[in-house]
């Protein structure tokens, strides 16, 4: 039993097991966001004559369009759009249903088959309260988004791991699941394109997919928040393949593709049974997004140069970086989609450290925490399947020059410090 600080409100002891019970708030663990944020603090007290070159932004760095503003600020001006939303309005069902058909050929009902959310981060995180009762399984791959473990664990289910390895070309290897656990299992999530991977899902892949949830009565949900920013394969859906949409939902988000990360608003389609599931458990939680939000959202979607323009700036991006890094000694590839690359951590740097003697790191958190503090470069380690740094091309740079001479300040800190793996 803890024992309760003098400080400690009265309730301390109330809170739920869920976030940590009479323990929370007390914890001492710096999470990894956090080491980041510090020692960017560091570096920049440290070196104020050295620019902080941040590849560690998960965000877009690009207002919304003109356009979709424009309307914005009509809508808002709309009397008809003042009130309460509840599980949204048809008009931007109705955009995505034609979204779906245009860019991915998927045919939806927009009244049954899609429902909108505030934000996809809103729908992972109400979708588990649809299927997940005390001891249910979800499976999770990771790295990966990690919203819907989180709410599997709220409901008392349990998350089993799935690790994307380079040797699985970052793909869950599905046969390798226990059979116990299986039999337990209610959900699979998988997120392609994947963050932090980059990896895009062959057809084939989701093809297995549809077999394994078939056999095993499994729902899946298939987070397609980066679906736009694709570049070894046009964009494409899960729904698309044969029998998907008999399995489950995919849940898309205008936040990255659109440059509207701030606005709230994306959708989950699929089965009509899940859709109106997750409907009925959203009407339990919001009152839906703003209608002027959902009007602006539609007019974006009925845009498809807005998503082409986005690719296209993140692609290019991509392919600087991945050549700067190459010549740097880095072992990296243009990765398949999202605006990340995610390549191995060196296991050091031959000529890293004082006087250009070398430095060795224990894990990537290591090697990020010295590319922060030694030379001013942010990066996000993750240690969960192997060691990777993940280098977001979201870093703010008006124009082509500027990406130019972000890369050229970046490989002058890296050439000469000889990585090794
Ligand atoms: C893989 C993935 N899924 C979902 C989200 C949530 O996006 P939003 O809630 O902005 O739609 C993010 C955001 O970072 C993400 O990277």
């Amino acid at each position: 039993m803890l024992e309760l600080a003098m400080s400690d409100p009265y309730f301390q002891s109330l809170f739920a097991e869920r976030i940590g019970g009479a323990s929370y708030g007390k914890g001492t663990a710096i999470y990894k966001f956090e080491k980041i944020k510090r020692a960017k603090r560091k570096a920049l007290a440290d070196h104020p004559e050295r620019k902080l070159l941040d590849f560690g932004i998960g965000e877009n760095d690009a207002m919304a369009p003109e356009g979709v503003r424009r309307r914005m600020a009509d809508e808002i001006n709309r009397p008809e759009n003042r009130g309460y939303a509840d599980n949204g309005i048809p008009a931007f069902k109705e955009a995505v249903a034609r979204l779906m058909q245009r860019e991915f050929g998927v045919k939806l009902d927009s009244v049954t088959e899609v429902n909108h959310c505030i934000g996809s981060k809103t729908a992972l995180a109400m979708l588990p309260a649809c299927f997940v009762n005390p001891g249910d399984v979800t499976l999770m791959t990771v790295p990966g988004y990690p919203v819907a473990g989180t709410h599997t664990g709220y409901y008392g289910g349990v998350v089993y791991k799935l690790p994307l390895s380079a040797e699985n070309d970052f793909l869950p290897d599905l046969d390798a699941i226990p059979a116990d656990v299986l039999t337990k299992t209610k959900l699979l999530v998988l997120c392609y394109p994947n963050s932090p991977t980059g990896k895009t899902a062959p057809p084939e892949f989701y093809e297995r997919v549809v077999a394994f949830a078939k056999k095993h009565d499994i729902v899946v949900i298939q987070d397609a928040a980066h679906a736009m920013l694709s570049y070894d394969r046009a964009p494409h859906s899960f729904l698309a393949v044969p029998g998907a949409r008999e399995v489950g939902v995919e849940v898309h988000s205008l936040s990255k593709g659109y440059d509207m990360i701030g606005w709230r608003i994306g959708w989950v389609c699929g089965h009509e049974r899940i859709v109106r599931a997750f409907a009925d458990v959203k009407d339990n939680c919001d009152s839906g997004q703003f209608i002027a939000i959902q009007q602006a959202a539609a007019a974006a979607l009925d845009d498809p140069e807005i998503p082409k323009r986005t690719r296209a700036k993140y692609r290019r991006r991509l392919e600087k970086l991945v050549a700067m890094l190459t010549r740097c000694g880095f072992k990296c590839q243009m990765p398949g989609g999202t605006y990340f690359l995610y390549t191995p951590s060196p296991k050091g740097f031959a000529n890293g450290g004082p006087g250009g003697s070398s430095v060795d790191f224990e894990n990537a958190e290591a090697c990020s925490q010295y590319l922060i503090t030694e030379q001013s470069i942010c990066t996000v380690p993750w240690d969960d399947a192997g060691a990777f740094l993940r280098f977001s091309v979201t870093y703010e740079a008006a124009d082509e020059k500027t990406e130019d001479a972000l890369m050229a300040e970046t490989e002058s800190r890296l050439k000469n410090i000889k990585p090794v793996f």
